[in-house]
């Protein structure tokens, strides 16, 4: 359930509050948490995507990797509802999904977290965790009156249990570093029971410090039950956190392997299908 609306005592109150609390039902493991079939898109003349298939298992977290233009963000924003694909199915626990937009993506817990976080630089961290999902304590009219209180807590306890280090929900956005940043966006994405969190990039143009705070936060969030695709062009940050790692070259699934054995092989091989050194994948291989 996303929120939970009540009515208060007096007439004018409204409340409605959305609780952060994770709900988690049993789930049936063996079905993907996401599988996308036969994905295609074309922009003009460019084939972004032909035919690309995915699939993320419940608890996974997959590593979606490929050179520049290979198709990596085009797919995730396909799976967040901002593109529409040309063909191909998506199944969201099994059902087919239809995903013609964001709120159709987030109504079936998927939250994306872009490149450009999409933070409002001027607003706290509080705001921003809470943007477009505001606890609304009192309406007056046509006016509604924030639950900042409730706001702040409940954003405190999402930073605490995800053990993001933020000494304040009231500092703005514009005043942090670029990891806690880009823990505010991830917290965020993440805060209202989603199922699927999908990164794109979130260690670029980070220090190795905070880099290190990233990948502990998505080992946190797997800790906790989530589902995670994460794009990036950092073999090695993804290679210590991903389970599984799919390689994509223009438009085409090129790879599809478990994340295993030594680092330098790992990469020695990943990078050969990255480059189209290698071009032997079989499908099936991964699902
Ligand atoms: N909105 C768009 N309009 C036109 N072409 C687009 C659009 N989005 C993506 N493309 C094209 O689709 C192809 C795949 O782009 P995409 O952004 O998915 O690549 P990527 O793997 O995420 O690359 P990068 O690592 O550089 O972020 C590219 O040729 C790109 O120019
Ligand atoms: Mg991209």
């Amino acid at each position: 359930m996303l929120g939970m609306a009540e009515f208060g005592s007096s007439q004018h109150c409204y409340v409605f509050k959305y609780s952060l609390e994770k709900a988690r039902e049993p789930m049936e493991e063996a079905i993907p948490i996401v599988e996308m079939r036969n994905i295609k898109k074309n922009f003009g003349g460019v084939q972004a995507l032909q035919g690309v298939d995915l699939v993320l298992h419940h608890n996974e977290v997959l590593g979606l990797v490929g050179d520049n233009a290979a198709g990596k963000s085009t797919l995730m924003k396909i799976l967040s509802g901002a593109y529409i694909p040309d063909e191909g199915e998506i199944f969201i626990e099994g059902k087919k999904a239809h995903i013609a937009n964001p709120w159709d993506a987030r109504r079936q817990g998927i939250e994306m977290v872009y490149q450009d976080l999409a933070l409002a630089d001027n607003l706290d961290v509080a705001a921003n965790v809470f943007m477009g999902r505001e606890a609304v304590s009192a309406k007056l009219g046509p006016i509604s009156i924030m639950d900042e209180h409730y706001m702040g807590q409940e954003t405190q306890r999402l930073l605490d249990r995800l053990k993001i280090d933020i000494s304040s929900v009231r500092l703005k956005v514009e005043s942090l570093s670029g990891g806690q940043r880009q823990a505010v966006a991830i917290a965020r994405a993440t805060a209202f029971n989603n199922k699927v969190t999908i990164m794109d990039e979130p260690t670029a143009a980070l220090s190795v410090a905070a880099i290190d705070k990233v990948l502990d936060l998505v080992r946190e969030l797997k800790a906790q039950g989530s589902s995670i695709i994460i794009i990036s062009h950092r073999l090695e940050d993804i290679y210590k956190v991903s389970d599984r790692m799919m390689v994509l070259r223009h438009g085409r699934k090129v790879c599809d392997t478990p994340v295993a054995g030594d680092i330098d092989d790992f990469r020695e091989r990943v990078v050969a299908y990255i480059v189209g050194a290698r071009d032997d994948f079989a499908e099936g291989v991964g699902k």
